[in-house]
């Protein structure tokens, strides 16, 4: 059995995550282990919580709550809206568990000893103000590389450039807005990245297949920028992965954690132990997917994330997986994915800008917005949403084509016949040509699938739906009903038995649907259609069903009004 192991990047702990962060990696890596499951892959899809650095302390800070209450609260929060979108995640986990703590005091050793890590006397960022040291992302300035003027001291959020916070240009703390900064010396753990720049170059060659923008991003940064500069992986906070514990091979670093681009990815591998724990399964459970000398060597490991994530996948992790000199299970292909934009502009955590996860569910169910994210990932470029399209692909697509037909099948079945498959003729001419396309029509979603071409399944895949209902339209059954019964019983056969296979191919896209059509038509399961004719001759007469509530309502003009007025603004 083949076995997929699929991660998601770990959103940060601090609040609630808008439609282009779901876009940008949980959702279309659910989309990837829903249909590595139906294709009947063993699976292993993790995601966690992303808890420490500085933004976790600032977001507990306003909520005037303890950071370790805070997180609690955030990631339980957070795990309730993934189960509403129907992220079917096996563990959602958290980056302060235990397993990690000790998985990334266990690695940062190794790399010590690989002497990859080094202890540094480095002068620092001090506010007089604050009373403090300062870490990155409690600095703001203008960025070296491209002038954007509210880069952090850690990355610029513009050009998407790894800094360090002295390398701002007029930077001041966040905390109070003070520019007196001093720099004082204290001591910290640096990652000698540099050391394995060829290592990581020739690792990123052997992966001919990956995307461009994954590609581009890292070789980018590997080659013309600075990006595998040797990196402080210590920080001046107290909430995170302490850097003096028992056995670790240096002094004196009491009070520092360890820097949360460090711990978070390491995070991936300790969710799988947490996930082990929480079944009641040893060590060997997870280590067979993700050590090579357990097992893993015939795992095939997907990581998703958005393009600002690359860097620190395509070089920082792989520095400590490759650098700690241990057979731990490389990622074989990155999935990454470029922003949505809303309405004009960007959506904006900060500044509340956008719809987010919970105000999503809380109008429309997870399915409308899943078929319409999905079918317009930012793959090849930028996206954007606005509320007149996200009602006209709803309409058309969910409503009018794929709703509107099992409607139509259903009731007409019920009226002419009973609620079960009509007894009657065989599959004509036309019905061989419908399944002769849709069996080429399904060879092509499949493709699209494997290759996670996510824009392309979607079109794949509504071409189907829009094949059962061209066919229907031109074999009418209605009419036909009147001259030839025997013959409009096998057109409604085959529409039925469509409903069927449209609830198998649907199922990674709209799975509470694809759940409903399952109940509706009695289907025993919602395996994967590998035999397209069998899959449409699978339903016989005779087998019972009931008509279906409708299932998509149309968005009327007014409420998407409403919406739009509503999500103009920011939310505080
Ligand atoms: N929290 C980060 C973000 O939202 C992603 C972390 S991915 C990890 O951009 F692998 F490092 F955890
Ligand atoms: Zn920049």
């Amino acid at each position: 059995m083949a076995r997929t192991l699929i991660t998601s990047a770990l959103p940060y702990i601090n609040g609630i995550k808008h439609l282009g962060n779901l876009v940008g990696s949980q959702l279309p890596a659910d989309l990837y282990a829903r249909y590595r499951r139906a294709r009947g892959d063993e699976v292993l899809f993790l995601c966690a919580t992303d808890e420490h650095g500085t933004p976790a302390e600032i977001a507990a800070q306003k909520a005037g709550k303890p950071v370790a209450e805070y997180c609690t609260e955030l990631h339980d929060i957070q795990a309730e809206i993934a189960a509403g979108f129907r992220l079917s995640f096996d563990h959602f986990g958290r980056s302060s568990s235990q397993p990690n703590h000790a998985l990334t005091q266990h690695l940062a050793t190794k790399l010590y000893e690989a002497g990859l890590i080094e202890v540094v006397e480095e002068t620092q960022i001090y506010s007089e103000t604050d009373g403090r040291f300062l870490p990155d992302r409690y600095i703001e300035g203008t960025c070296p590389n491209c002038g954007y003027d509210s880069a952090r001291g850690d990355q610029c959020d513009n050009c998407t450039k790894q800094l360090d916070p002295t390398d701002l240009i007029e930077p001041h703390s966040t905390i109070s807005g003070a520019t007196d900064l001093e720099q004082r010396v204290t001591k910290h753990l640096y990652l000698k990245q540099s050391n394995m720049r060829d290592a990581l170059n020739a690792w990123i060659d052997s992966k001919a297949d990956w995307p461009v923008l994954t590609t581009s991003i890292a070789k980018k940064w590997l080659n013309d920028g600075d990006g595998l500069q040797d990196r402080g992986i210590t920080r001046d906070l107290s909430w995170g992965v302490p850097v003096q514990f028992e056995g670790a091979p240096w002094e004196g670093m009491d009070g520092k954690v360890f820097y949360v681009w460090f711990d978070a990815p390491i995070e991936y591998i300790a969710c799988g132990a947490e996930w082990a724990a929480k079944q009641g399964l040893d060590d060997e459970a997870w280590e067979r997917w993700w050590r090579t000398d357990k097992g893993a060597d015939d795992v095939r490991y997907v990581q998703f994330m958005g393009k600002d994530n690359v860097p620190f996948h395509t070089l920082s992790f792989p520095v400590t997986m490759l650098g700690a000199g241990e057979p731990w299970k490389m990622v074989d292909y990155i999935k990454s994915f470029n922003y949505l934009n809303y309405d004009g502009g960007q959506f904006s955590t900060s500044r509340g800008r956008g719809v987010f996860m919970d105000q999503a569910l809380s109008i429309l169910p997870a399915d409308y917005w899943r078929w319409w994210l999905l079918s317009h990932a930012p793959e090849s470029s930028d996206s954007e949403f606005t509320w007149e399209n996200f009602q006209q692909s709803v309409n058309k697509d969910l409503a009018d084509v794929l709703g509107n037909f099992v409607s139509r099948i259903t009731k007409f079945c019920r009226s002419k016949f009973s609620e079960a498959v009509p007894e009657g003729g065989e599959y004509g001419e036309q019905e061989q040509a419908l399944i002769a396309d849709l069996t080429a029509k399904v060879a092509e979603y499949q493709s699209h699938m494997d290759a996670i071409d996510v824009r392309k399944g979607a079109n794949a895949l509504r071409a189907i739906w829009v094949a059962g209902n061209e066919y229907l339209q031109s074999v009418a059954p209605w009419s036909t009903f009147k001259e030839d019964p025997e013959k409009a019983a096998a057109q409604v056969r085959l529409g039925l038995n469509l409903i069927g296979l449209y609830a198998r191919l649907s199922a990674p896209f709209i799975p509470d649907t694809a759940g409903k059509l399952q109940t509706a038509l009695a289907l025993p399961d919602l395996d994967w259609p590998e035999d397209v004719a069998g899959a449409l001759d699978a339903l016989k007469p005779g087998h019972g069903f009931t008509v279906p509530d409708n299932l998509f309502a149309k968005i009327a003009d007014e409420q998407r009004e409403d919406w739009q007025e509503k999500f103009a603004g920011t939310r505080s």
